[in-house]
C-alpha cells in the first residue's frame, strides 16, 4: 500500500521545487519528455554547491587524486569491451501484449484479492487490468547515436561515467605518475533510456554523477573498500543526510552488476520509500583488462617496489548528483510554527510555514539582505550597502526588499536560506544588524563585519 503522507509529501517537495526555482519538468511548453528535469537558477546553485563540496572533500584535498573530463561520445569499442552492449547493461522489459504498456520486469504487478494480498502469482497490467498476456524482453539501456555527416559511425550516449576513467589511465599514468594507491575522479553527465523514469529526479533518462575509480593492489582491496565505504558516511554526514536514514545494503551476486565482486548500495528513506542513493564497488581488475585485450593497449602499472608490471584492481565509490539533490531536498523539507521566540517588532508573523534546512555549505543562497522598511530611502540605502560589501566576500547571497519583511523571511526560509540580515534606523546610527537564524527565527544584533564572517565561515564548512 502506498503511503498517502509521504505520497504527500514528495508531491509538496516537487511543487516547492517549481515554485522556487529549483527543478522543472524538461520541454514543459512541449508537454514535457518523459524521464528528463531542467535545473532553474536554485536547483543549479544547490547542485553546483553539491558538486563543488564533493570535489574539494574527495578531490582537492587529496593528494592522491586526479581529475578528468571525458567525452560523453566515445569509441564503440569502449561498450564492447566494458560489456556495455551485451547482456550484461540490459533490463527486462514487460509488454502487456493489449494496450502496450511496457514497465520494468522488476516492477511486476500481481493479481491480488480483496485483501490486497497476492493470491495467485499471476500478472496483472497497471493500465489496462489485462492478466497474464505479454511478451518479455531484454531492453538495453543505452541511447545510441550516429556520428558525421554519413551517419556510419555509430556511437553511445555514455551510460555511466567510468569508462571514460578506465580509458584515461594510460594517460595519466604515463603524464602525472602517480603512486599506487591512487585515483581518478569525474563529475559528468550519464545517460540512460529507463524502461520506467519516476519519483521525480529519482530515475531519469540523463542525469549526473562524481565517480572515483580508485586503483589499489589486489590485495589490499578489502581494507581500501572499508575506508571507502567510511569516505562515503562521512560525505553523507557533510551534506545534511542522517544516518537513520541510511541502511547498507550488501548486493547479492544475482543482483550485482557484471563487473563487481562485492557491491554495497547506500539506500535513503525517500519519501517513496527506501531505495539505492550511492554505491561501493570492487570492479577487480575487469575494465583495465578488458580494455587491455579489446584496446592492444597495455594497461598496467609499474611497481617499482616489486619491479613489476600489475594491472591494479578497482574500487568504486560511486554517487548521483540528482539523487543527491533529492536526498537533501527531503530531509531538509520541515514544517513548524514558529514560536514567541520571535521579538514583536521582527514583522515576523507567528504562522506554519515550511524552511529548508540545507547545511549552509550547499544552500543556494547563503544570506539575504533586507532593509527593515521598504519605503524608507536611507535603510533601503544602508541595506544595499552590506549587501555588496557581503557579496564581495560570500557570492551567494541576495537582496531583497520586495513586500512586507515577514514574506520574505518566509521566501527565504522555503529556499533554505540559512541567515537574514535586516538593516534598520538602529544600522544607520552604529553600524549593526540584525542577523535571523533560520531554523529558529532567533534573532542577534551584530557587527556588520561580525556578520560576514559569520557567514563566510558557516558557508565553508561541510
Ligand atoms: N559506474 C557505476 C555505476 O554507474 P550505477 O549503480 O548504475 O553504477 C551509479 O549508478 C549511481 O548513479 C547510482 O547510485 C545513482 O545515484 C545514479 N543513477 C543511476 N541511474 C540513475 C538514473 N536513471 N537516474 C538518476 N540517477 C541514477
Amino acid at each position: 500500500m502506498k503511503d498517502e503522507k509521504q505520497e504527500l509529501l514528495m508531491e509538496k517537495i516537487v511543487s516547492l521545487a517549481k515554485r522556487r526555482g529549483f527543478v522543472f519538468q524538461g520541454s514543459e511548453i512541449y508537454g514535457g519528455l518523459a524521464g528528463t528535469w531542467d535545473y532553474g537558477p536554485r536547483g543549479v546553485a544547490l547542485k553546483n554547491n553539491i558538486k563543488n563540496l564533493w570535489w574539494r572533500m574527495f578531490v582537492e584535498s587529496r593528494d592522491d587524486m586526479y581529475a578528468v573530463d571525458a567525452a560523453i561520445l566515445m569509441n564503440e569499442k569502449v561498450w564492447k569491451a566494458s560489456g556495455h552492449t551485451g547482456a550484461g547493461f540490459t533490463d527486462p522489459v514487460v509488454i502487456c501484449n493489449k494496450c502496450k504498456n511496457r514497465f520494468r520486469g522488476d516492477n511486476v504487478k500481481f493479481k491480488k484479492d480483496d485483501d490486497g494480498k497476492i493470491s495467485e502469482r499471476v500478472w496483472i497490467c497497471e493500465k489496462c487490468g489485462t492478466e497474464n498476456d505479454f511478451e518479455t524482453k531484454q531492453f538495453n539501456l543505452m541511447f545510441e547515436t550516429k556520428v558525421g555527416a554519413e551517419g556510419t559511425i555509430k556511437s553511445y550516449l555514455r551510460p555511466e561515467t567510468a569508462q571514460g576513467i578506465f580509458v584515461n589511465f594510460k594517460n595519466i599514468v604515463d603524464s602525472m605518475n602517480p603512486k599506487l594507491p591512487f585515483g581518478i575522479a569525474q563529475i559528468g553527465k550519464a545517460f540512460r533510456n529507463e524502461i520506467a523514469p519516476r519519483d521525480f529526479v529519482f530515475r531519469t533518462r540523463e542525469f549526473e554523477q562524481m565517480e572515483i575509480e580508485y586503483f589499489v593492489k589486489e590485495d589490499t582491496w578489502e581494507d581500501h573498500f572499508n575506508e571507502w565505504l567510511g569516505r562515503m558516511y562521512s560525505w553523507m554526514e557533510a551534506i545534511g543526510l542522517q544516518k537513520k536514514d541510511i541502511h547498507e545494503l550488501d548486493v547479492p551476486e544475482s543482483d550485482r552488476a557484471h563487473y563487481s565482486k562485492k557491491t554495497v548500495d547506500f539506500e535513503f528513506d525517500f519519501p517513496f520509500g527506501r531505495k539505492e542513493l550511492y554505491g561501493l564497488a570492487y570492479r577487480t581488475d575487469f575494465d583495465l583488462k578488458n580494455h587491455t585485450e579489446h584496446s592492444g593497449e597495455s594497461l598496467t602499472y609499474f611497481d617499482n617496489e616489486a619491479k613489476e608490471h600489475l594491472t591494479p584492481h578497482v574500487i568504486e565509490p560511486t554517487f548521483g548528483v540528482d539523487r543527491t539533490v533529492l536526498a537533501v531536498l527531503t530531509s531538509a523539507y520541515t514544517e513548524d510554527e514558529l514560536g514567541g521566540s520571535v521579538s514583536a517588532d521582527s514583522g515576523e508573523p507567528k504562522e506554519k510555514r515550511v524552511y529548508l534546512a540545507f547545511k549552509p555549505s550547499i544552500a543556494p543562497v547563503k544570506a539575504a539582505v533586507f532593509p527593515l522598511l521598504k519605503n524608507k530611502p536611507e535603510l533601503v540605502a544602508k541595506a544595499r550597502e552590506v549587501y555588496t560589501e557581503l557579496k564581495k566576500h560570500v557570492p551567494q547571497v541576495m537582496f531583497d526588499d520586495n513586500g512586507n519583511v515577514g514574506k520574505r523571511y518566509r521566501r527565504q526560509d522555503e529556499i533554505g536560506t540559512p541567515v537574514t540580515i535586516v538593516a534598520d534606523f538602529q544600522t544607520l546610527d552604529d553600524d549593526t544588524v540584525t542577523m535571523r537564524d533560520r531554523d529558529t527565527g532567533e534573532q542577534e544584533r551584530l557587527s556588520i563585519n561580525e556578520a560576514i564572517s559569520k557567514i563566510k565561515d558557516a558557508s565553508m564548512l561541510g
